[in-house]
C-alpha cells in the first residue's frame, strides 16, 4: 500500500488529482482508513502490531503528500514568475508630485517654530460677530476699521474678520490662564486689489497669558521667531504704535542690514521692514474675557502671513498666492 501510494504520489500532475490520492487512501472510505477500521476484528496479540506498522504508513503518505503539495506550489509560482518577467528597460511612468502652496508652507513654518516655543494651536471662525472682532478687543465705537468700508458685513452684529484678533477673546473666555495659543487663519478687508492688497489674507495671532508676563518676554519671544523665521543674523526693532487691544502697543521691524547669507537676501540688505503689531494686552479686554488683570498680564502679536511669504521668497504681487498659476505655484 505504502509503495503504490508513493508511487501514485511522486507520478501526479496537478494539485487536484493530489488532492484524489490524498482521499483514495486517507479519505473515510480510503484504504487505510478501512484498514484501521478492520483492526477490531484482530487479535490482541496481532492489534498493536498492525496498529503501529498502519500508523507509520499513515504518517508516511502524510509527509508525502505534503511534500508533493509544496513542490507543486513552489513549481507553480517559478512558472508564474517567468511568464510575468518584468521588463526593466520599460519607460518609466511620470509622476507628478504636487506641492504645498508657498502660503501653507510658511504657515507649517511658523507654527513649527512657536510649538518649539510651548505654543498650542487654537482656531476661531471666519464668519465672526461684531462682538469678538471689535468689542471685546476695545476698538472704539467709532474706530474707523469698524466702517464698511473697511470691513465686510453679512448683518450689523455679523462680518468676516478683519483679523485673527478675535480668536484672542475667544480662548480667554474658554481657558483659565496659563495660556500660550498661536491662531493662523484667513481674514478678509474690504480692500481693491492691488500688488499689496488682497480681500482676503491670512494671519498669524500669538497670545499668552500668565503672573508676571511682561514686556521682555515679548521681545524675547518674537527675537526667537525672527531668528528662525529670517536667518540667525536678524536684529529686531521695537517702534511706538497704537492698538486699541494693547497697551503699550508697537510696531515691529527685522533688520536687513548684517545679512550673513542665510537668508535675507528678501531685502538686500539695506534698512529695516516691518515685520509685525504687537503689545502687552489691554487690561479691558482682559476684564472683557472675565480675567484680572491686577492677577494676570499678558502680551499679543499678529502677523501678516502673505506680507511675510513675500518677503521670504521675493514675491513682489500678493495676488499671485490666489490665482493658482502652476508656473507659480512650482517654484516653491
Ligand atoms: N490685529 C492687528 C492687526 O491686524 C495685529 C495685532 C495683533 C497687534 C495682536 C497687536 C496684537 O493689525
Amino acid at each position: 500500500l505504502q509503495e503504490n501510494a508513493k508511487e501514485e504520489i511522486t507520478s501526479v500532475d496537478s494539485m487536484e488529482n493530489l488532492e484524489k490520492i490524498r482521499v483514495k487512501y486517507l479519505g473515510k472510505k480510503g484504504e487505510l482508513t478501512e484498514v484501521l477500521r478492520g483492526m477490531g476484528s484482530l487479535s490482541p496479540e496481532e492489534r498493536p502490531k498492525i496498529g503501529k506498522v498502519a500508523n507509520e504508513v499513515r504518517e508516511m503518505v502524510e509527509s508525502l503528500l505534503e511534500e508533493a503539495k509544496k513542490a507543486m506550489k513552489s513549481k507553480a509560482l517559478e512558472q508564474q514568475l517567468e511568464k510575468e518577467a518584468i521588463d526593466i528597460t520599460m519607460p518609466g511612468k511620470d509622476v507628478r508630485l504636487g506641492k504645498k502652496h508657498p502660503l501653507t508652507q510658511s504657515m507649517d513654518e511658523l507654527k513649527n517654530i512657536f510649538i518649539g516655543m510651548g505654543f498650542k494651536v487654537a482656531e476661531g471662525p471666519e464668519v465672526e460677530t461684531v462682538y469678538y472682532n471689535f468689542d471685546a478687543l476695545n476698538a472704539a465705537a467709532n474706530h474707523p476699521s469698524r466702517d464698511m468700508s473697511d470691513t465686510f458685513y453679512i448683518n450689523k452684529d455679523v462680518i468676516l474678520r478683519t483679523q485673527t484678533s478675535p480668536v484672542q477673546v475667544r480662548v480667554m473666555e474658554r481657558v483659565k490662564p496659563p495660556i500660550r495659543i498661536i491662531s493662523p487663519g484667513r481674514c478678509f478687508r474690504n480692500d481693491t486689489p492691488d500688488a499689496t492688497h488682497s480681500p482676503m489674507f491670512h494671519q498669524l495671532e500669538g497670545l499668552v497669558i500668565d503672573k508676571g508676563i511682561t514686556l521682555a518676554d515679548l521681545k524675547g519671544t518674537l527675537e526667537v521667531f525672527a531668528k528662525e523665521f529670517l536667518g540667525s543674523h536678524t536684529e529686531i526693532k521695537f517702534r511706538p504704535h497704537y492698538f486699541p487691544f494693547t497697551e503699550p502697543s508697537a510696531e515691529v521691524d527685522a533688520s536687513c542690514f548684517k545679512c550673513g547669507g542665510d537668508g535675507c537676501s528678501f531685502c538686500k540688505g539695506s534698512g529695516w521692514i516691518e515685520l509685525l503689531g504687537a503689545g502687552m494686552v489691554h487690561p479691558n479686554v482682559l476684564r472683557n474675557c472675565g480675567i484680572d488683570p491686577e492677577i494676570y498680564s499678558g502680551f499679543a502679536f499678529g502677523m501678516g502671513i502673505d506680507r511675510l511669504t513675500m518677503l521670504k521668497y521675493g514675491i513682489d504681487d500678493i495676488r499671485l498666492f490666489f490665482e493658482n498659476d502652476l508656473r507659480f505655484l512650482k517654484q516653491f
